[in-house]
C-alpha cells in the first residue's frame, strides 16, 4: 500500500485527473444507462462503484498525495462517486418499478375463473372415539397394546378359560379359517390382547387396546359383522373391584360427559370372576325412564339405564395361564363396543350408516384430527 510522500506530485497520479475521473462517471453512466435488468445493473454496480471500479481505485491513491493536493483530489474523487451512486440508485428504482409492474401483469389472477373443488375427507366417528378413549387412557399412565385380527384359536378362546366344550364357546359366532385344524379365527373379540399382554409382560399391567373384530351376523340395523371394541386390562397387586368400577366411571365419563353414572350387574364370562355387565344411566332421560313429554325414552326402552359391555375380575385361572401369580398379583378387565355405544350417543338411526362409509356421515362428527 503506498504511503504519504511529500515529494509526489498530484498530476503524476493519472488515476485522479480531473480527465480521467470525468472519463469514469461517463463510463459508469453509460453502463448504467444500458441496463435493462436488475442483474444486468448488479454487475454494473460491481464493476463502477465495487472496490475494483476505476473510481475505488482512484479514492484508494489519495492517501499517497501531499496533505495540500488531498482536499481536492478528494473533493473530486468524492463528486464522481456520489454521481455514480445518484445514478445507479435512480435506475435501480426504475428497474424495480419496471419488474412489478411486470409481474402484476404477468402473475394476475382471474378470481373469476371456476376451481376444481377437493372438499376434505373426515375421519370416521369410530376413529375419534376410540381415539378420545386411548388418549385418555394413556394420560392416565396406561399403555397401548395391539393384537393380530387373525387371531390363534387358542388366544381367542382356551387361554382365555373357553375350552373346546365350554358352551360359551359357542356364544360367540366365529368365523374359523380354512382349513378348520388351521387353527385360526378372526377375532370374536379384543380380550386375546389381554393373554398377549400378559405372556410378554411382568405385572405391573395398564394396557388399553382398540381394534376390529369379527362375528357371523348379518347386517342389520344393530348388528354387523364386523365392530370395534376396546379392552382394557390392569395387572398389579392389591386391585379389587373398586378399581375396576374406577376405571369403567372415567371410561363411561370420556365417552358420554361428566355426571354419567354406572352400576353393575352380575353376569359370567369364563375369563373373569365375578363377572359383570356394566349399565351407564340413560344420558337423554338422566335414568328417569321418560322424555320430556313423559313418553317412554326412546335411548334406553325406558328402563333409565344403558348397557355398555362386559367387565370383573380376571380368573385366577387365566393369571395362571400367563404365568402370573394369582395369590400376589390381582387384575380386572373390561371390554366395550363402540358401535352401539356411538348410535346412542348421536340418535344414529342404523348401522348401515356406521358401516357405509359415505363421509358425509362421518363429517357430522367434525373435522378433528
Ligand atoms: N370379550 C367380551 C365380549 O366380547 C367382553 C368382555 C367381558 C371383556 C368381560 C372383558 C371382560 O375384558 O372382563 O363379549
Amino acid at each position: 500500500m503506498s504511503g504519504p510522500n511529500t515529494n509526489y506530485d498530484p498530476v503524476e497520479v493519472s488515476a485522479l485527473d480531473p480527465e480521467n475521473i470525468a472519463a469514469a462517471v461517463e463510463q459508469a453512466h453509460a453502463a448504467i444507462a444500458a441496463a435493462a435488468t436488475l442483474d444486468d445493473l448488479k454487475s454494473v454496480r460491481i464493476a463502477h462503484q465495487g472496490e475494483k471500479s476505476p473510481l475505488a481505485l482512484a479514492n484508494r491513491e489519495i492517501g499517497a498525495l501531499p496533505p495540500s493536493a488531498k482536499a481536492e483530489a478528494g473533493k473530486r474523487v468524492g463528486q464522481a462517486r456520489g454521481m455514480v451512486g445518484a445514478a445507479l440508485a435512480a435506475r435501480q428504482a426504475e428497474l424495480e418499478a419496471e419488474r412489478d409492474e411486470r409481474i402484476l401483469v404477468e402473475e394476475r389472477v382471474d378470481v373469476t375463473l371456476p376451481v376444481v373443488r377437493r372438499p376434505f375427507g373426515a375421519r370416521h366417528p369410530i376413529e375419534l372415539v376410540s381415539q378420545r378413549l386411548v388418549d385418555a387412557f394413556v394420560g392416565m399412565g396406561w399403555e397401548v397394546a395391539e393384537g393380530p385380527e387373525l387371531e390363534s384359536e387358542w388366544l381367542n378362546f382356551d387361554a382365555l378359560n373357553l375350552g373346546p366344550d365350554h358352551p360359551a364357546r359357542q356364544m360367540q359366532d366365529t368365523f374359523f379359517l380354512d382349513p378348520v385344524d388351521s387353527g385360526l379365527v378372526l377375532r370374536t373379540h379384543t380380550s386375546p390382547v389381554q393373554i398377549r399382554t400378559m405372556l410378554r409382560q411382568e405385572p405391573p399391567i395398564y394396557i388399553v387396546a382398540p381394534g376390529k373384530v369379527y362375528r357371523t351376523d348379518d347386517l342389520d340395523a344393530t348388528h354387523t359383522p364386523v365392530f370395534h371394541q376396546i379392552e382394557c386390562l390392569a395387572v398389579d397387586k392389591g386391585l379389587t373391584m373398586a378399581h375396576l368400577r374406577g376405571a369403567i366411571d372415567a371410561f363411561v365419563k370420556i365417552m358420554f360427559g361428566e355426571g354419567t353414572r354406572t352400576r353393575v350387574r352380575a353376569s359370567y364370562f369364563p375369563f373373569t370372576e365375578p363377572s359383570m355387565e356394566t349399565d351407564f344411566v340413560c344420558f337423554a332421560c338422566h335414568g328417569t325412564g321418560s322424555d320430556d313429554a313423559g313418553a317412554q325414552c326412546r335411548s334406553c326402552g325406558g328402563s333409565g339405564w344403558i348397557e355398555l359391555g362386559g367387565s370383573g375380575m380376571v380368573n385366577r385361572k387365566v393369571l395362571r395361564a400367563c404365568g402370573i401369580d394369582p395369590d400376589v398379583y390381582s387384575g380386572f378387565a373390561f371390554g366395550l363396543g363402540i358401535e352401539r355405544a356411538l348410535m346412542l350417543r348421536h340418535g344414529v338411526r342404523g348401522m348401515h350408516e356406521m358401516v357405509e362409509g359415505d363421509v358425509r356421515f362421518s363429517r357430522q362428527f367434525g373435522m378433528e384430527v
